[in-house]
């Protein structure tokens, strides 16, 4: 068995304290499909108060331990999470008589990338919509560095920062969602999982992730925020177009490639990218350093 293939334990007595009664779920529309599962809008009915509309993660095929394994172990992370405005929150869990459902907190609009393109259909038709909505995107990006220095406070390594995985709610409010990367910075080990190559996200990952060792800190995750603010300037397009593999981009790296200016930023809104993406994690800044910086200088896009 290679170590760390299953990094994180697993918490019964904890999922015990956080368990959902399935009948208490009225599930609804599909709001989006991933590698292992789908997540659909559900009613929870409440014994003391009104009810709410949640998200509910499903696995795919339940007859799969390891995606079972996998479910369970996010669940724990996102319980040891705390609790955090920037923080997707879980509500609770399904695990008897069924599949595997997490409860999740709903996000009203949507993931972040969503958002983008639809930014960037109405910015062709009308560009003052940039400068109008500015300020919104700015504030997001200051709300994803606060989650971002909660769960290094909490030693988590998220390892998936990028717009598709930033939700957001009803009030505007940004929250950093889907953990199924996330490990505990202290679980052991750190190697790519058999065969899950692909599965990784190559192009928002640090060189020490993209490497054979496969090395996640909280200054991997300050790496792929520099992605994000790149993904925003860039109105949600896809980074490094055409390049594929993860020789070939840390190749690059390594020989000082990396992501061209948007145009939509300033140069200091670039600086910063630049510095999120140094090559040794340990002269990148850290998330409160990077949100600092966002916060004495709120006009660095579009
Ligand atoms: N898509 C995936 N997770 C979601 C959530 N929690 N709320 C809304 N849409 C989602």
């Amino acid at each position: 068995l290679a170590a760390g293939s299953s990094s994180g334990s697993i918490d019964m007595e904890l999922l015990k304290e956080r368990e959902i009664h399935r009948s208490r779920l009225q599930g609804g529309q599909l709001l989006g499909e991933g590698a292992f599962g789908h997540v659909v809008k559900a009613t929870l009915t409440q014994p003391e108060t009104d009810d709410v509309v949640v998200a509910v993660k499903k696995l795919k095929d339940n007859e799969d331990q390891q995606a079972r394994q996998a479910l369970l172990r996010e669940t724990c992370i996102m319980l040891l999470c705390g609790n955090h405005d920037n923080v997707l929150k879980l509500k609770g869990i399904c695990f008897r008589d069924g599949p595997l459902q997490l409860v999740l907190e709903y996000a009203e609009h949507g993931s972040l990338l969503h958002l983008l393109w639809t930014l960037r259909a109405e910015s062709k038709l009308n560009r003052t919509v940039l400068v109008n909505k500015r300020h919104i995107f700015e504030n997001m990006m200051v709300e994803v560095c606060c989650g971002l220095e909660h769960l290094a406070s909490r030693r988590l390594v998220h390892r998936d920062i990028a717009a598709r995985n930033i939700l957001i709610c009803g009030k505007g409010t940004a929250k950093i969602a889907d953990f199924g990367l996330a490990r505990d910075m202290y679980a052991v080990g750190y190697h790519r999982q058999d065969g899950g190559k692909d599965l990784l996200p190559l192009k928002w990952m640090a060189p020490e992730g993209l490497k054979n060792e496969a090395r996640f800190t909280h200054k991997s995750d300050v790496w792929s925020f520099g992605v994000l603010l790149w993904e925003v300037a860039q109105l949600g397009r896809t980074p490094y177009p055409g390049m594929e593999g993860a020789d070939r981009l840390y190749d690059a790296l390594q020989n000082h490639f990396r992501l061209p200016r948007p145009q939509l930023c300033t140069d200091e809104r670039y600086q910063l990218m630049l510095q999120c993406w140094k090559f040794n994690e340990k002269t990148r800044p850290d998330a409160t350093t990077v949100r600092q910086q966002l916060e004495a200088d709120p006009n660095g896009f579009f």
